[in-house]
This record gives structure tokens, sequence and C-alpha cells, in this order.
């Protein structure tokens, strides 16, 4: 028994440290291995599906580093990885041992080779580095590596490398996605040997010798709470992003969270649909999917909707049409702007792409700017969201086919649900129409009908119990829901009149797989939340699929219209400005510490803070959050998408414990935009292209009060001393660490003046760089910020 135990262990993996030349692992041996002296590292086979491999690095249970890279280096069980006496190290595969990979280190003087504990596999002449995967990377930085001009990571297509204007993320080796727009922004960076490097605390970091201090590239936020035998690392995805992953031992094998993305909007991913393909949000609005322009094409390979479309039939020779795809956009780069940007209306741009033998597709931005770019690459890539203004056009042989109703699958699904219901429709039709003839005649007899309907008195609304009310009172108070007052993450919002001519605000529920009775449960607490600064709850509908609530209806809307399209608005003037301000503070105050149990907001922006008829700030959707489970991963990412990206605090991105702190951090963007009334997020010349907060983070620091304020106020009626505690307020509430956020009672306080308000360091301790990709984007900025202001 012991002796059998030893045979194995002995087999299982070499023991010592260092590998002699002529030694081999087999793929069809997966528990073979060398290991590093620690044993956190190995090197040895893995399989990645049915019947293919790779040789790799592990660290548990992630490969950081595959001999011949991905997909290059894929192999089948035949496959061995051999440590020649001569010193290459090739991977071989098939019956006849062809070459897949070779490091090329032949006559080198290779003596031995060894993985180190750093993860680093190096071969060696007695104990002089000749070769090294630290310097042959394929889609992994770890902590320790020094990444430089010379090196590149690659998945497929994708690939990772640096720049003397800094980093960049490239489709093709040529069409750059994603440029860290953070690093340098005043001028651009002309570098002499840039390298990078990751820290095992999880700050990836750009070096150069003209740089006086690293600039942080992006960051690992867990706080620094580094816990034991936790791996950081940078990896180049096969999906085309880059991500910082956190893989724990203690979290169990094959385990990594993501903890930083550099392309936060997987769709603005050139390519990532392939050719032709169109990348959407799914129902949920949570998974980018891809599907093809419409049934002028055929997926490539229907099992895999990634790999892109084919035409039916060629162009070449046919009599060709353009096919529109509404509230589309093909993803356009810099390097193609110039010559394929045109100025045409909607109408026009179509046809001029039509007429041009060059041109494969076309993109009306429709934003009233003009912008018509006609693309003419083979390869284009589409991005389709209700959101977006534009309509973009691809060149098909005629007739062109209807493309696919915005979400296919679930018209699909309605489709069938439609034809069932016709069915049963039709039977119980005849039933009914005998029941109601029946009934009308029996009623004919009674004084009114109207008698019939629910009626509710004033002091029923008042109560404080909500009302419920039916699908098709609310039908019919909504004018058959016609007048839209706006759309939100969780559903449309429509203006309703009730029965006793109360205004209301009538809220169409989406994506809440909620029961019954839980819903039931929610309503009943955020009725019952009364707050001066909260928007009152009148009513609900629970019928069925249907969802509604019912709230009292503002006159003056949502602050977002004020502070950024105020042209057909009066300005609010400081007085109003300050008292929103201090009563959204109060409001969400009472949400976290007045109530019964604490109601995370989790979607505080300008768009859910509504305006009574005397400027009274009052907060909408409260309590909404909660009819998502928090804790399931599925909805949290669902809020992460549908929560508007400015206002999210970074833990929800980093995937850790979201607490009230997270809506500290949303109030203070809405704090900072309600006295520049600029959003957070944008980026302009008269930032210097820098995110709004970042550029008025500096111009505080240089005691430039009055430049980050609205230029749209009246100077002598702004109250500086008022207008110095909210920007400094904004600025302690938007620090990236949750801990050093002060609560909403001490941001009340500070507000009033009663609290001392200490000067805040820097929201972000330095600039990094996951803005969306902005910095290469152009015209699409447009699309995009429409995107992000959902
Ligand atoms: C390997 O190392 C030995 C001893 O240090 C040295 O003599 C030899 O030149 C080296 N070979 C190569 C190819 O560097
Ligand atoms: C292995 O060694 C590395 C480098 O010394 C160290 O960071 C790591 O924590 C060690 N791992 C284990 C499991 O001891
Ligand atoms: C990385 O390598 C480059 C070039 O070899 C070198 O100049 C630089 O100092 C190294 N950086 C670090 C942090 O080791
Ligand atoms: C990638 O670029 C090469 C050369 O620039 C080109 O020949 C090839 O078709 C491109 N690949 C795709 C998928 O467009
Ligand atoms: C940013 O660019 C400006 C202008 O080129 C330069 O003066 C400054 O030193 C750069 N800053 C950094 C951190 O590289
Ligand atoms: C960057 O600097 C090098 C020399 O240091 C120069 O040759 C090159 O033209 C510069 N590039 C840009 C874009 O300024």
């Amino acid at each position: 028994m012991f002796l059998l135990l030893f045979i194995l262990l002995s087999a299982v993996s070499v023991v010592a440290d260092d590998i002699s030349p002529g030694s081999t692992l087999y793929a069809s041996n997966p528990e073979q291995s060398w290991n590093s002296p620690n044993n956190s590292f190995s090197l040895s086979f893995i399989q990645e599906s049915e019947n293919t491999y790779f040789a790799a690095i592990i660290y548990n249970g992630n490969p950081i580093w595959k001999a011949g890279g991905d997909p290059g280096g894929a192999v089948d069980s035949s496959a061995a990885l051999r440590f020649l006496p001569d010193g290459n190290l090739q991977l071989v595969a098939g019956s006849t041992g062809s070459l897949v990979w070779q490091s090329g280190t032949s006559g080198l003087g290779i003596t031995s080779a060894s993985l180190e504990d750093s993860g680093n596999f190096v071969l060696k002449n007695g104990s002089f580095p000749i070769w090294t995967t630290f310097d042959n990377p394929t889609d992994t930085i770890l902590p320790g590596q020094n990444f430089t001009v010379d090196h590149v990571l690659r998945c497929g297509l994708y690939s990772f490398r640096l720049l003397r204007s800094g980093v960049a993320l490239q489709w093709n080796d040529s069409i750059v996605y994603y440029t860290s727009s953070g690093i340098n922004t005043t001028g651009s960076l002309n570098l002499t040997s840039p390298s990078l490097g990751m820290q095992p605390v999880g700050i990836f970091s750009l070096y150069d010798p003209l740089l006086l201090t690293p600039v942080i590239m992006a960051r690992d936020i867990d706080y620094g709470e580094v816990i034991d035998n936790t791996l950081r690392f940078v990896k180049l995805d096969c999906d085309g992003n880059m991500r910082i992953y956190s893989s724990a031992m203690s979290s169990g094998r094959g385990s990594k969270v993501v903890t930083w993305t550099a392309v936060s909007d997987q769709c603005q991913v050139f390519g990532y649909c392939g050719r032709f393909g169109v990348c959407r949000y799914d129902e949920f609005n949570v998974n980018p999917t891809c599907s093809c322009p419409s049934e002028n094409f055929d997926p490539i390979d229907p099992r895999d909707a990634r790999k892109g479309c084919k035409r039916k039939v060629e162009i070449q020779g046919c009599q060709t049409t353009m096919l529109s795809l509404n509230n589309a956009l093909f993803l356009t780069f810099q390097p193609e702007i110039s010559s394929d940007l045109f100025t045409a209306n909607i109408r026009a741009c179509p046809s001029l792409c039509l007429a041009d033998t060059s041109c494969v597709a076309s993109t009306s931005l429709a934003d009233g700017t003009g912008v018509c770019y006609m693309k003419r690459s083979a390869f284009i890539s589409g991005y389709q969201s209700p959101t977006f203004t534009s309509t973009s056009y691809v060149k098909v042989c005629e007739p062109a086919m209807p493309n696919p109703p915005f979400s296919s699958s679930r018209s699909d699904k309605k489709s069938e649900a439609l034809k069932i219901a016709v069915v049963v429709l039709g039977c119980s039709l005849a039933l009914v129409i005998l029941v109601v003839g029946f009934l009308w005649l029996y009623r004919r007899s009674k004084p009114k009908y109207e008698s019939l309907l629910p009626h509710y008195s004033v002091s029923d609304y008042a109560s404080g119990v909500p009302v419920q009310f039916s699908y098709k009172e609310l039908q019919r108070e909504t004018k058959g829901f016609k007048e839209k007052l706006g759309e939100g993450g969780f559903g449309c919002v429509y203006k309703g009149t009730l029965s006793n001519k109360m205004a209301v605000a009538v809220k169409q529920l989406e994506g809440i797989g909620q029961g019954e009775k839980q819903f039931r449960m929610e309503v009943a607490t955020i009725s019952s939340t009364h707050h001066l600064n909260l928007v009152r709850l009148i009513g609900f509908c629970s019928e069925g699929r249907h969802r509604l609530l019912v709230y009292e209806f503002m006159k003056n809307g949502s602050l977002d219209s004020f502070l950024f399209t105020s042209k057909d608005k009066n300005v609010l003037n400081w007085a109003h400005r300050y008292s929103i301000a201090l009563g959204t503070a109060r409001g969400i105050m009472y949400l976290h510490e007045e109530c019964r149990d604490c109601i995370l907001h989790c979607d505080i922006k300008p768009e859910n803070i509504l305006l009574d008829e005397n400027y009274n700030a009052r907060i909408s959707d409260f309590g909404l959050a909660k009819l998502l489970n928090l804790n399931d991963h599925k909805h949290r990412s669902l809020i992460t998408v549908r929560g508007t990206r400015g206002y999210l605090a970074p833990e929800w991105a980093a995937n850790l414990p979201i607490t009230s702190k997270a809506d500290v951090y949303s109030y203070g963007m809405v704090l900072l935009e309600i006295v520049s009334g600029k959003r957070n997020f944008e980026v302009s010349p008269a930032t210097n292209h820098k995110k709004f907060t970042l550029w008025a983070y500096e111009e505080f620091e240089k005691g430039n009060i009055e430049g980050v304020l609205d230029k749209q106020l009246i100077e002598s009626d702004i109250d500086m001393v008022q207008a110095m505690r909210v920007i400094k307020v904004s600025f302690w509430c938007i620090q990236e660490r949750p801990s050093f956020r002060p609560t909403m009672g001490k941001v009340v306080q500070m507000l009033e003046g009663i609290a001392d308000i200490h000067k805040p360091p820097p929201p972000v301790a330095l600039v990094e760089g996951s803005a969306p990709a902005s910095s290469v984007y152009s015209s699409q900025m447009s699309a995009i910020s429409s995107l992000a202001s959902e």
C-alpha cells in the first residue's frame, strides 16, 4: 500500500526544483507536472474542452501562460512538451510528433530549467537565465513581471501592447479600440522605453524614465485587503477585454474574481461578434449577445454566434440595396475616420454608400450632427441598443429582409404564447360574450354603470395604505400608457389621472421576476416610508405578469432636465440648488438611518430626483433595488449594467459587499452636478479631456472654485461659503474607498455647516485608465454618453 502510494507520488510530480534536459510532459497524463518549489505554480497539460489541451503554467487551477498561446498552442491528447537535451523546449503533437511551438533555445548552453515561486519558468545556463516565460508572455502579466515594448499579449485576433504613446488594445494588429485615456491627457505621450508592472497588491502601473513617478493604469479595488496566497494578474481574455483577476487559494481551485475591466461595455470591443455580427445586450441587459443583421446573412457557425456572419448572396454582380438597422452603429475608430466621415442626412447616408462601390455599410448618427460614416473595410462590427439614436445600413442583394425584432428570443416566446392565447381566447370568447351580454342586460336595470368602477376617496390615497389597482384601471387612467414621462432602470413611467382627478405617475416594472407575496411585502415597506424628500407611493398593481407602481405626480419633473438640458427651462438659482442638495441628502439619510430597516437606494442619480411645484427635492425609485436580490450575482450585474455608469460606486464593478456607502458615492456625483451643471463623466476640451470629476478636483486644488460652478448661475446670487461646502462634501462622498466616505447623517451636518469639513483627498488616489475606452471614440461619444445616461 505504502509502496503503491510512493510510486504514485513520484510519478505525479518531479519534486526536484530543477528540471533536467530530456524531461517530457504528456497530455495523456495530465497528473504529471513541473512544480515551483512551494507548489503554488505548476507547468502541466490542462484540458480545456473534450479534445483541446494546452501546456500551461497554472496557479490555483488558472492558466497564466500557455505554450504557443491561444489558440495557437491548442493540441490534442497525443501532445507532449519536451525539454530536449539541446536546451530547446518543444510542444509536439500527433502521431508523427509535428512541431506546434518551440522556445528556439537550442545551442545556447542551457543546462536546466525551473519554475520559480514567482510563476516564471526559466531555461538556464547554470544559474544564468537565458529564456523566461516572463519575457515571452502569452496572455497574462504577473506580479514581478516586467512587460516592455518588446512584449505582446494575445488571444485570437486581439492583442495588447505598449506604444510610445501609452497602452493599446488592438484588433488584428490594426484597429486600436482601447487606449488608457487616464495617463496623460494634457499632452500626447512620447515615452522612451515604457514598461508595465503589476504589484502583488494589485496595482498595475506604467513606468518610463520620462515619468517621474509611475502612472497607475488600473488597480484592483480591494482596498489593500491582502488575503494570503492571493494572486493578482492582468489577463487579455479571448473576448478582447483586459481584466485584472484575483485568485485566492482559499476560495478553491479555479476560482478567480474580476476586479477591473478595461472596456466596461463589452459591445464596444471591436469584432466581439465577428464579421457583420451585431452585439446587443440580452433582455436582462446583462450579457452581450451576438446575432446577424437579418435573413440576408447566415451565421458562419450556428453553434457559436461570435464567429460572425456571411452574406447569403455575395454583392458582386447583384442588384444591391441598403438594409437598415435601427438603433445601431458600426464601431468606428480614429485611424479610419477622416476619409470616411461625411455630412449627410439620414436619407442621404444610405444612398451615398449604395452609390459607392467600395462602401460596405454606413451609419447615420441621427443626433443632429448630420454625421454619416461610410465603412469600406470588409470587416464591420455592429452594436445595437435601444438607447442609440443612430441608424445603420449594410449593403446586401435585393431584397433586404427584415431584421429580427429587438430581442428575438423574447419575441419568439411571445408569439408562441400569442398563438396559444388566440386559441384559448377563441374558445372562451363565445362563452364570454354570452355571459357579458347576460350581465349587461341585467345591469341595465341598475341606475349607474359608473358605480361599478372602484371608487376611492382622497383620504384613501392619503392614508398610507397602498391602494391596489387593476391593470385595466391603470390602462384607462393612463389613456393606454400614452404619455410617457420617462424611462428608468426599472421600466417606463407614464402620466395618469385617477378618477378623483389626482395626477399620478405610473411605473411599469420590468424584469422583476418576483413572487406576488414578496412584491406585496416590498410595496408595503415602500408605502410605509414617508418623508418630505421622498416621492410617495399611492398604490400598486400586481396582476399576472404585470407589476406597476403608482406614485404621486411631480409637477417639475426630474433634476436632470434642469441641470443638463436647460434651454427650455428656467435655470435653477443657487438657493434652489442648495435646498435640493440638502433635501436629497435628508431623504437618503432617512432611508439609511431612520427607517425601520435600512433601505439602500442603489440608483441615486439626477433622473431619480424629482422636483415638486416648490422645487423641493423628492427622491423616487427607493426600495426598488430590494425587489432584486442584491446578493444574487446575476441581479448584481443587472444593477451594474442598468445602474447608470457614472453614478455607480466602484464596489459594484469589483463585486464587493454593497453598503449604504454606495449611495453616498452616487450622491456625491449628483452633488457635484448640481453645482456644476455638468455630467460627472463628461469629457470635453473644457475639462482638458479629463473626466469632469477629475478635472474639477484639480481646479479645486488650485483654488479655482468659480471654474467648477455652473456658468449659468448668476455670480452675485451664489453663496460662496455654501458652494465651498458643497464641493468639499462632494469630493468626500466620491472617495474610492467606502470607509473614507462620510455617512449621510454626516453629509447633512457638513452641508448645514454644523460639522467641520476637512480638505478632501483626491477621490481616486491616482488617475487610472478605466474610462470606457473614451479617448478612442470620437463622434460616437454622443451615442455612448446617451448610453451612459440611459
Ligand atoms: C554557459 O555557462 C558556461 C559557464 O558559466 C560558459 O562557459 C558558457 O559560455 C555559457 N554558454 C553560453 C552559450 O552562454
Ligand atoms: C510561494 O512563494 C511565493 C514567493 O516567495 C509567495 O509569495 C507565496 O505566498 C508562496 N506560496 C505558498 C503557498 O507558500
Ligand atoms: C523593465 O525592463 C526595462 C527594459 O529592459 C528596464 O529599463 C526597466 O527598468 C525594467 N523595469 C522594472 C520595473 O524592472
Ligand atoms: C487582418 O489584417 C490582415 C492584414 O492587414 C488582413 O489580410 C486580414 O484579412 C485581416 N483579418 C480580418 C479578419 O479582417
Ligand atoms: C503630461 O504631458 C505634459 C505635456 O506634454 C508634460 O509636461 C507632463 O510632464 C506630462 N505628465 C506626465 C505625468 O507624464
Ligand atoms: C518621439 O521622440 C522621438 C525621439 O525621442 C522622435 O524621433 C519622434 O519623432 C517623437 N515622436 C512624436 C510623435 O513626437
